[in-house]
C-alpha cells in the first residue's frame, strides 16, 4: 500500500503547493493546501471546475474544526462526534484561516474527517487542512481507485496514493450546520435515518441544485455525476420492454442492477455485472458506469435500489447522471 517514503514526499508536495490524489472512504480526492489560494487556484484548473463552486476541507481529527470554522453549533459537535471519521461533511461558518478561492467567496466552510487509514495518515504527517473535490474532471464521474484517477487526471497530478478502491463508494452526506436547524445539502455515505437518529429530530433534505439559494451545492446539479452513455432509470417491471424497444433501434444497451437479474430479459442486453446488496451497488457503482463507458455502450438501464441505507444516495447519482429525469 503506501510505504511511510511515500506519505512523507506526498506531504511535502502538499507543503510545496502540489497537487495530491488520496483514497478516503467515499471516492478519491484531490488534494492541495487549503491555506494556499496559488495551490487552491491550479487545483481548480486541473480540475475544470467553476471558481464558484467550494471544496471541502479534510481535516485529521474533529478538534481541527475549530481553527477552520467560526463558529461551531452544537448540533454539528454532535454530528461530527457521531459519524467523525466517517462519510459526513459539516457545513460552518469558515473562519480566516480559510481563503475564498476554497468556498467560492462564501462565508461558509464544508469540513470532513474521512475514514481511511491513507488518507488519515497524509492528514496527519501534513498537519494543515486539506482541500479536495472528488479527483475528477468537473461533471464526470468520480474515482473510485487509483487507476481512475490516474485516466482521468494524468499528469495534471503530482502524486497519486493507491488506498485500493474505495469501501463506501459514493461521496459524503453534507449537511448544512449554519442554520437555525440543519439541513442536507446531498445525500451520501450516512444515511438521513442514521443522522435524525443521533440529532434525534428530522432532518429537511435540501438536495435540489437545480433552485438557485445560497446554500445549494453545485454537486448537486442535474447532469452532475454522468458517464458518456445515456443512464435511464427503469423499474425492475418494465426493464425488459425497455430494454428490447432501445435495442431494436440499434442501441447499444446495458443493466445496472442488484441481483437477482430480472428474468426473461431481450438478448443482446449486456449485464453489468450485478452487485449483491445496496452497500455493493454503492461501493462499484461509478465503477459500473465506467465500464459502461469503456464498453461502449450508448445506453445504461439502472434498477434503483431499495432507499434504505447508503441506496438513497446511489438513487441520487443514478437520478442525477440521467440528468434529473426519471422514467
Ligand atoms: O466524499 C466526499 O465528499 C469527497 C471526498 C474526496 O471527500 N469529496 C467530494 O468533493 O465529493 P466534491 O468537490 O466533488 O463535492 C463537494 C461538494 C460540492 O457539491 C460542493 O458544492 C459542496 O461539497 N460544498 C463544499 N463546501 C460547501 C459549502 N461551504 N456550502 C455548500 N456546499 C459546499
Ligand atoms: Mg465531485
Amino acid at each position: 500500500m503506501t510505504s511511510p517514503d511515500e506519505l512523507a514526499r506526498a506531504a511535502a508536495t502538499l507543503r510545496a503547493g502540489g497537487l495530491v490524489a488520496f483514497p478516503t472512504e467515499t471516492v478519491y480526492g484531490l488534494g492541495c493546501d487549503a491555506e494556499s489560494p496559488t495551490a487552491l487556484r491550479r487545483l481548480f484548473a486541473v480540475k475544470l471546475r467553476p471558481a464558484d463552486h467550494p471544496v471541502i476541507v479534510h481535516v485529521a481529527t474533529a478538534g481541527a474544526i475549530d481553527a477552520f470554522a467560526s463558529r461551531v453549533p452544537d448540533v454539528a459537535r454532535v454530528l461530527a462526534d457521531a459519524f467523525w471519521p466517517g462519510p459526513l461533511t459539516v457545513v460552518l461558518e469558515r473562519s480566516a484561516r480559510i481563503p475564498d478561492e476554497v468556498t467560492g467567496g462564501r462565508d461558509t466552510v464544508g469540513l470532513r474527517v474521512p475514514d481511511q487509514p491513507v488518507a488519515l495518515a497524509l492528514l496527519g504527517a501534513f498537519g494543515g487542512g486539506v482541500a479536495a473535490p472528488s479527483a475528477n474532471r468537473f461533471g464526470r464521474v468520480s474515482p473510485t481507485t487509483a487507476d481512475d484517477v490516474r485516466a482521468d487526471l494524468g499528469d495534471d497530478v503530482d502524486l497519486v496514493l493507491d488506498g485500493g478502491r474505495c469501501r463506501v463508494g459514493v461521496e459524503s452526506t453534507i449537511v448544512d450546520c449554519t442554520g437555525p436547524t440543519p439541513a442536507i445539502l446531498r445525500l451520501g455515505g450516512v444515511a438521513q435515518a442514521s443522522i435524525e437518529d443521533v440529532i434525534d429530530a428530522p432532518i429537511e433534505l435540501r438536495t435540489g441544485g437545480a433552485s438557485a439559494g445560497t446554500t445549494v451545492a453545485p454537486g448537486t446539479l442535474p447532469g452532475h455525476y454522468a458517464p458518456n452513455a445515456r443512464v435511464v432509470l427503469v423499474d425492475r417491471r418494465s426493464v425488459g420492454a425497455r430494454a428490447a424497444g432501445l435495442l431494436a433501434s440499434g442501441a447499444r444497451v446495458g443493466l445496472l442492477t442488484i441481483a437477482p437479474v430480472p428474468p426473461d430479459l431481450p438478448g443482446g442486453l449486456e449485464v453489468l455485472d450485478p452487485a449483491d446488496d445496496v452497500d455493493e451497488l454503492a461501493r462499484v457503482l461509478y465503477a459500473r458506469l465506467r465500464d459502461g463507458d469503456r464498453a461502449g455502450l450508448d445506453v445504461i438501464l439502472a434498477i434503483a435500489p431499495p432507499s434504505e441505507g447508503v441506496g438513497a444516495a446511489v438513487t441520487d447519482r443514478l437520478t442525477r447522471a440521467a440528468g434529473g429525469s426519471v422514467t
